[in-house]
């Protein structure tokens, strides 16, 4: 079938069949189907949707479009987890070290941050000396020694997706939830893996702003994911303010340490308990005690593993073999400012947007896929939602290499916050569960 009777078929309202979307996908892959063809289909799926079995054609099709990774390869049960990104969302830096001292094999391949959100690549380099470009052997014996290794995407993991994603950017059709889903799924389920918990962000910090799209977004990942044979789950967390107390790289590097010591912020350590909890559950190791990769380990709640430093121990393993060096200091900024409060009262608001864009803004991030990143610069100590503030008191430490955009800065970083006479209840950090 030529290209343009697909994409006519689509624009119509039309629903494709299963070898329609695979030969497309294919030939986009291959170079047969030059990107005009692939946006203008782009174009009609972001205005015509798709139902949930094109849905699963699509990720099957752009997730065979390179290497699916042979799951006998790698021992035990493999889950990974999936956030649909936010800011200070450093949870999987400790969560995979956690997961896998908890008896699971978690092979997880990371992306970079892009715009507001950061990335787990990028927190993870700005460890001395880490490597998240292991070949594939490393990458399995890392699994195999550890029971986690954090990559980034290799040429041959979803090609497709590689190409339909940067397409995607620059033609307005990122925001459409068939093309996330598949985007996603592909990639997470080239990975060879069993099952998958899904971390959806919600709020002005994250791409779904509203609960209504962060709900049609969980459960259409959910969906494909099951339709696709795996077991998985997906959690709705507010990204109404960052997560955690810092952003920037080697900021959220220190702040995953302090979770691997059973310490952190408070919701940062929620959210990586709950998160490997669900884990644990949809590899059904603490439900059923199958699937351990070391039948020696013993089957303990995962706040134990926090306590014990099995965790942390499992974390060092995997920046060693990843080339990294935990002895030698995280980047520091040169200049360290604090913020002061206005006026005293209670803090009602802490803007995940606002804190994103000041961070980028700083260099933690970038705006285009080419831009360099500071892993030293970014934001500390942030105050959150409810806690008290005396007028003069810090709201925030600012990481900086440079004097530029300081003014910008500075009021970015204060319409941020907002401060009330009364105390406000904090947003609930796991609004629901979908499975
Ligand atoms: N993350 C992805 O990998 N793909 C999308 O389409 C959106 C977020």
């Amino acid at each position: 079938m030529l290209p343009q009777w697909i994409i006519e078929k689509k624009r119509d309202g039309s629903e494709l069949d299963t070898p329609e979307i695979r030969e497309f996908i294919e030939g986009y892959t291959k170079g047969d189907i030059p990107d005009y063809q692939m946006a203008a289909l782009a174009m009609a799926i972001y205005f015509n949707g798709m139902t949930p079995r094109e849905t699963a054609d699509l990720t099957h099709a752009m997730m065979h479009s390179g290497q699916v990774i042979n799951p006998d390869a790698i021992p035990g049960t493999k889950v990974d987890k999936h956030s649909t990104g936010g800011i200070g969302d450093k949870i999987s830096i400790p969560l995979a070290p956690l997961v896998a001292a908890s008896g699971a094999t978690v092979p997880m391949i990371s992306g970079r941050g892009l715009g507001i959100t950061g990335g787990t690549l990028d927190k993870l380099e700005a460890i001395p000396g880490y490597r998240t470009n292991l070949t594939q052997t490393q990458f399995f014996q890392t699994l195999e020694a550890v029971g986690c290794s954090m990559i980034g995407q290799t040429p041959e993991i979803a090609p497709a997706d590689k190409k339909l994603y940067a397409l995607r950017d620059v033609t307005a059709t990122v925001p459409s939830i068939p093309l996330i889903v598949s985007s996603i799924m592909s990639k997470k389920l080239a990975e060879g893996i069993d099952a998958l918990v899904l971390d959806v962000k919600c709020g002005s910090g994250a791409f779904m702003k509203n609960i209504d799209d962060a709900r049609a977004l969980a459960q259409a990942l959910v969906d494909t994911g099951k339709a696709m044979g795996k077991k998985v789950t997906a959690l709705i967390t507010d990204m109404n303010q960052p997560l955690g107390r810092n952003v920037g790289n080697a900021l959220e590097i220190r702040e995953s340490l302090q979770i691997l010591n059973g310490k952190g912020p408070a919701d940062s350590q929620r959210l990586t308990l709950e998160l490997a909890k669900q884990m644990l559950h949809v590899a059904e190791i603490h439900d059923l005690g199958k699937g351990i990769r070391n039948p020696e380990d013993k089957i303990k709640a995962p706040a134990l593993h926090l306590k014990d430093g099995s965790a942390m121990q499992k974390f060092k393993q995997m920046v060693s073999l990843h080339g990294g060096d935990l002895s030698t200091a995280l980047p520091e900024a040169e200049n360290q400012i604090e913020l002061p409060a206005p006026r005293s009262g209670y803090i009602s608001e802490c803007n995940a947007e606002a804190i994103g864009r000041a961070a980028l803004l700083l260099g933690a991030g970038r705006t285009k896929t080419t831009d360099t990143i500071d892993p030293a610069v970014g934001i500390s100590n942030l105050r959150k939602i409810g806690e008290p503030i005396e007028k003069g008191q810090a709201l925030c430490t600012i990481h900086s290499n440079s004097r530029e955009n300081t003014e910008r800065l500075f009021q970015l970083l204060e319409t941020a916050f907002s401060i009330s006479p009364s105390p406000r209840i904090p947003p609930p950090l796991i609004l629901e569960t979908i499975t």
